[in-house]
Formats: C-alpha cells, structure tokens, sequence
C-alpha cells in the first residue's frame, strides 16, 4: 500500500503530481511520500504490539537525513553498520541510546566512536571483534554493552546476496561459537552480554524461516540468562519482504501471528529492524525518456535513470514495476519510431549492456520526453547509487500532503570532482 496514485490521468505522490516535481527539480529523482513511510511504520510497530517492540529502523536502506528525521520522530530506533551511519543518525537529531552497531567488520575507529557516543549495544561477529571491543572498553575504562549475532543456519529463501543467516555466509557466530564467546564475555571485565541478534537476509517473503530462528535464539537465550543476568534483549532482525511486482508479500500482521505467539511472555525486550518495509515502497525513481530506438525486433526505452542510480536490476535481477506518469499513456497507442506499444528494455546511458532498469518489460508507447516511474525504489536506491560514468547522483525529494521539499540536492560537476586535483602533492 502505499500514495504514489493516479488522480486525473496523472500519477501523484499524494497530493503533488510527479511532473510537477519533475519540472521543478529535474530527473532522475527520488520522491518519497511522508504518509507512506510513517503509515508503514504504525502498521509495524501495531502488528507486533503486543510485545511492545523495540523498531529499529535500519538506516542502509536509506540513509537519508529528512527520513531518519521522521521516524525519529515517530519514536523508532535505528540500527547501522557503520561509524558514518551513526553520524546520520545523530546528525538527523536522534539519540546515540537509540543506536544498535551490527556488521562483521567494525574498525577500531568506528568501535571507539560508538563507544564514546553511548550507542546501546554493539552486536559482535567474531572472536577477534569481542577482543578488540573490549580492549578498547578497557582503555576508556568502561563497561561494553554487546551482543552476540547467532547465524541460526537457517535459509531465507532470498536472493542468495542477500541470504544472511546460512552457515556458509560471512554473518554472525554458529550456535556453539555463540555459547563459547558468552562464556569468554563472562569471564571480561569491560564487555557485558546485553542481547542476542539475528538477522538472516532480505526480502523474505514467508513468515518460516523467522519462526525457526526465533525459536532457536530464545532457546539460547533462556539457557545464556541464567549465566548473564544483564541479557535482557532479543532481536529478530529486519528482512520483512515487500511487493514489488504486486502481491508477493504477506501482509505485516501475517508475520506477526506466526512470531507473536512465540515470543509474547519471553521476558525479553524484542527488538526489530527492518528497512526495507518501511521504505520500499515509500519511493520512486523518477525518470525521462531521452530515447527510443529499436534494434532488430528489439524496442529499447534510453532514460536518463541508469544503473549508477538504482542497481538493483543489475545487480541481483531486481523487479521494479516501471509505469507512464501520464495516465493517457498507459493506455494510449501511437508514437514515433519504435514507439509503438509491446515489450522493451527500459536502460540507461551507462555503457554497460548491464545498465538496464527493466528487460522484456510490457510498456505503453512512450516517447522521448515522457516521464516514467520506477515503483519500490525507496529502499536499496539513492544508498546504492554511485558517480559511475561521471554522473551526478540524483536528487531526493520528500513529499507531505500538497507540499514537497528537497531532501538532497541533486549533485553538481564540481561535486564529482570534490578532493581531487590534477596535479599532485607529492610525499616523498
Ligand atoms: C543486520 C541487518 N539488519 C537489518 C537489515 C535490514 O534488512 P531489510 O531492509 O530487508 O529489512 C539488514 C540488511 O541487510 C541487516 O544487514
């Protein structure tokens, strides 16, 4: 569900016509819809009431300032893998208490910081990661809140790059792995065992694979808490599927009348953190159509929107629905060369045969100059995007109601040659 609707033959993001944005700002852009992501939000957050869950939003779906305002403000937590995405979070105005630190990799630097900055719990990934955190707990003189992530070996049935939680991936402690390091936490004087974290991939779209993992994390949990009196949260991960060709994912209270009955009377805190379902499908990727030709039986759809700005079609054969803003084309006919109605490649102008938003796509007959809307882009889109091929990153634009501002600004050329020079300083 979601506000990006069609009102007079025009598609709007609530109340502002996407050609508006379009117009005033430019293309390619982003547009994300307030209503959409807060409803989304509180529809979270009420399926799962009962435990009084503890949401984390997590910041690597999309990281932008204006969004992390908003659900700060509905009261969400955050959860980041990394020291800049703490710096977005703190810089959106949220509070470092508010913060869980995942991620197989946390440096030095990133550990310090998060210390000093009070984050609630960093969640540890391996044998070396508990030693340098508390290490470095150690010469501040402080207690670390951790966690242990348990890869729960469990299969997502997910796209395998974004399958987290079988043993085979780079994620978490196996179950034994997690009981040993519990029983070197024990034995530390700076490090604490506060929770336990999975999180076993993205885009699940079945409420199983949650169910075995819950059940294995709150076997271990039980049996941990009576060695650690401090172990007091639980936290299920994000992963939450969405619709991107249009019904493939239940509905959130599904999810939750399978975890729900598990969970409820725990004991423990339990805590969430999906992104993707709450900003998917509060986004769109606006783009105009700069080309269309044809190559044997081929029609190819060129517009400015490449795979620098959204890879997810490239990168792991990602589905988004692609529609005409104007009404009159989607159901039109008619058009220029090659611009007749059927199927076609909707690409962008990187020089990759990579660079594609769509392949084999049924699209209405458009013509250069048309705007068209890339569906589920407002997670895994902007955070992604990259300079490839010298293009500006694209601009971000929130939408409330009948007004919208940029969040983000679209990049500039100087922009792509910030902290370079031609001619070199050289260290000897
Ligand atoms: C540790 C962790 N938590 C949460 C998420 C969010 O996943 P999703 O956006 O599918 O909800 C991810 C995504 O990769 C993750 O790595």
């Amino acid at each position: 569900m979601d506000d990006f609707v069609d009102r007079n033959g025009r598609l709007h993001a609530e109340d502002v016509p996407l050609s508006r944005i379009a117009e005033s700002v430019g293309t390619p852009a982003f547009v994300y819809s307030r209503a959409t992501l807060v409803g989304h939000f509180r529809r979270f957050r009420d399926a799962f009431a009962e435990l009084r869950p503890h949401v984390g939003y997590a910041v690597k779906a999309n990281g932008n300032l204006a969004i992390l305002r908003l659900l700060a403000d509905e009261g969400a937590r955050f959860d980041v893998v990394s020291r800049g995405e703490i710096f977005r979070v703190l810089r959106a105005g949220a509070d470092a208490s508010r913060i869980d630190f995942e991620g197989p990799g946390k440096r030095k630097d990133e550990i310090e910081y998060a210390l000093d900055r009070k984050v609630r719990i960093l969640n540890v990934e391996s044998e070396a990661e508990l030693d340098l955190i508390d290490e470095v707990a150690a010469a501040k003189r402080l207690t670390a809140d951790v966690g242990l992530r348990v890869n729960p070996d469990v299969d997502p049935h997910t796209h395998v790059y974004i399958s987290t939680g079988k043993a085979e991936t780079k994620f978490g402690l196996d179950i034994e792995r997690t009981r040993r390091l519990a029983g070197t936490i024990a034995e530390r004087k700076h490090v604490r065992l506060k929770g336990l974290h999975a999180h076993i991939g993205s885009q699940i779209t079945e409420p199983a694979p949650y169910v075995e993992t819950v059940t294995r994390l709150l076997d271990l949990g039980r049996d941990l808490r009576r060695a650690h009196a401090s172990l007091v949260s639980i936290n299920i991960g994000g992963g939450f599927g969405i619709h991107y060709r249009g019904d493939e994912a239940p509905e959130m209270k599904e999810f939750a009348a399978a975890l729900v009955p598990l969970l409820r009377g725990s004991g423990f805190e339990i805590h969430m953190e999906p992104g993707r379902l709450l900003v998917g499908n509060a986004g769109v990727l606006l783009t105009r159509v700069t080309y269309v030709k044809r190559s044997g039986e081929k029609r190819f759809v060129i517009c400015d929107a490449a795979m620098n700005d959204l890879i997810r079609p490239s990168l792991y054969g990602a589905f988004h629905r692609i529609e005409p803003v104007e009404t009159r084309l989607r159901h039109g006919s008619g058009g220029q060369e090659g611009g007749s109605g059927g199927r076609a490649d909707i690409v962008g102008p990187v020089c990759e045969s990579g660079d594609f938003l769509a392949k084999d796509r049924d699209l209405p007959p458009v013509e250069a100059g048309d705007l068209l809307c890339v569906r589920s882009a407002g997670a895994y889109g902007f955070v992604m995007s990259s300079n490839y091929n010298a293009r500006p990153r694209a601009a971000e634009v929130l939408v409330d109601g009948a007004r919208f501002a940029v969040v983000r600004a679209r990049e500039t050329y100087d922009d792509l040659v910030r902290g370079e020079t031609a001619d070199p300083e050289w260290i000897p």
